[in-house]
């Protein structure tokens, strides 16, 4: 008993919890790869660890990972993937409004499974064109509908016939005709297709299509077994996809602040945009901004609170306990903390201001436990270590870096010098500005196209895999994370964390060293 004491006092003068540690470094600033965590005594087996956070009333999320609010970062394809895996994705607003409400829309209307927009091919084809398409267009599927012009179903192609020796033959001569083809009409979905289409392909042994018609026979999409069996084994896993009460994905945006002439908020503007991006079903509005703790951030927080009473609304960036008092009182309830920690950013090399990201999570969770709102550490995750240590503080984490690579962010893939790349750029970078976020930055969009000092670069990411199993390596390492702290759940992680200061000797010693690596981990 006497030595299990001295024990637990030995450590706990090494590895100090959040209330100690912290507080005894005021006055250095630490970020993630300053600080390491303890382990403790752990009966947590790691892929039993929940990644389960409620944000705010309602909005509940199986994975506390955000993607960032930034043009080459998160659209409607990028937000679907978010939250397919348990997560969020915040659509950016360089883009005209009613763009943005279609991005939602994309998002909410999107029914995991189904695929809405088949490609088609034309009766007037060959197979031998078709072949082609598959080669050309690097397809991984073999069977296409066949549509005419009239955009009503003519048959089904099936990748049995798409053979050299059927090259000449004509599409029509091909196909398995209309009256043949399996269909179900896009009024019988009701609000779970997934179980009616699992249904149909139980009770059609055999038949691994299922198209989707409306009431003129045009295609309105298709169902594929596979994908259907997928999504039932998924179902029981923990990782859900984050959905709203009618059972669909959870998706939020960020909004522009407009003012107009005469310096005002353009209040009419701001509520009529929310308005329709509400009726669209977003789930969360996002006030992105480099220094939340100003004036017209808070004027335009309020606005928005007093238009919308029960919107969950993410408003930020601050990284100071009175920052998040500031935004709290304003009506926010989930405060996005980091100025300066991103990839992209210059904000600390230019402005000489910002925070690293542990303390002002560290000071920012003491304002937001007193005010009862959650915080979102945005900015600098690079590791899904440093996911764990935000965690200890924080409610989630955004990240713009970290899945600027994968094949579900907006833009082209580039080739240089052999390897592949995308654009990744600081929304505050001048380009940036120059499409809209100018208002981000505390400029407006005519200063843009001036001199004005860019607080962000443009940069390259090299392309990445894609979302799912980029997303599967972080979970995973989170969960192991939790595993040797012996958390079951994220507040289980922030109550029992406990830290210590790293030495530069100690950094070189986490990461691998004095080997020649053969293979890079993910
Ligand atoms: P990561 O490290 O995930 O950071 O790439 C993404 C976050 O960085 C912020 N952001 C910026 N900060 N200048 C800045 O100082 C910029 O141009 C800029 N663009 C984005 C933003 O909070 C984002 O979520």
């Amino acid at each position: 008993m006497a030595a299990e004491q001295s024990a637990g006092l030995l450590d706990s003068a090494f590895y100090q919890p959040a209330n100690t540690f912290f507080p005894a470094q005021a006055g250095l600033a630490l970020t993630y790869d300053d600080l390491t965590l303890s382990t403790l005594y752990s009966d947590i087996l790691p892929r039993n660890a929940s990644l389960d956070t409620e944000l705010a009333g309602g909005l509940r999320l199986h994975l506390p990972v955000i993607s960032a609010d930034m043009d080459t970062v998160t659209e409607s394809r990028m937000a679907t993937g978010m939250a397919i895996n348990g997560g969020l994705g915040l659509i950016h607003y360089n883009m005209p409004e009613k763009q943005q409400l279609k991005e939602v829309s994309r998002v909410k209307n999107h029914v995991h499974g189904l695929i809405q927009e088949p490609i088609t091919v034309a009766p007037d084809k060959s197979v031998g064109d078709v072949i082609e398409l598959i080669e050309t267009k690097r397809y991984s599927f073999s069977t296409f509908p066949v549509v005419g012009d009239d955009r009503k179903l003519v048959g089904l192609l099936s990748g049995n016939v798409l053979k050299p020796r059927y090259a000449a033959k004509q599409v029509t001569s091909a196909l398995v005709p209309r009256d043949q083809v399996q269909t179900i009409l896009e009024s019988q979905l009701g609000a779970d297709p997934i179980a009616i289409a699992d249904q149909f392909f139980t009770d059609h042994p055999g038949i691994n299509k299922l198209l989707v018609v409306d009431d003129n026979d045009e295609l309105h999409g298709l169902f594929t077994l596979s994908d259907i069996e997928r999504i039932t084994t998924e179902k029981l896993s923990q990782f859900r996809p984050a959905r709203d009460n009618h059972f669909r994905l959870l998706c939020g945006a960020a909004v522009s602040t407009p003012r107009n002439d005469d310096g005002e908020l353009d209040r009419e503007r701001i509520v009529t945009h929310i308005g329709a991006l509400i009726e669209r079903g977003a789930d969360v509005i996002a006030v992105s901004t480099a220094h939340g703790h100003s004036k017209g951030v808070g004027d335009a927080v309020a606005l928005i609170r007093e238009a919308y009473s029960d919107l969950p609304l993410i408003a930020g960036n601050v990284t100071t306990a009175a920052g998040v008092d500031y935004l709290a009182d304003k009506g926010a309830n989930i405060i996005k903390i980091g100025q300066g920690p991103g990839s992209i950013c210059t904000t600390r090399l230019v402005a000489g201001v910002g925070i690293p990201q542990m303390t002002a999570l560290y000071v920012a969770s003491q304002a937001a436990k007193a005010r009862g709102v959650s915080l979102l550490a945005d900015g600098g995750i690079t590791k899904s270590g440093d996911i764990v240590k935000a965690l200890t503080l924080a409610d989630g984490v955004i990240c713009g870096g970290l899945l600027a690579g994968c094949p579900e962010t907006p833009g082209q893939v580039m080739e240089i010098s052999g390897k592949l790349y995308k654009q990744y750029r600081g929304m505050g970078s001048l380009a940036a500005m120059k499409s809209g976020s100018a208002a981000r930055y505390g400029h407006a969009l005519r200063e843009a196209n001036r001199k004005v000092a860019a607080e962000g670069i443009e940069a390259l990411k090299e392309v990445s895999e894609n979302l799912d199993q980029l997303l599967a390596q972080l979970i995973g390492g989170v969960q192991a994370g939790m595993g040797y702290l012996g958390a079951a759940t994220l507040p289980d992680l922030r109550t029992k964390a406990r830290y210590t200061r790293i030495s530069p000797a100690g950094q070189k010693e986490a990461a691998p060293h004095d080997v020649v690596e053969m293979k890079a981990s993910s």
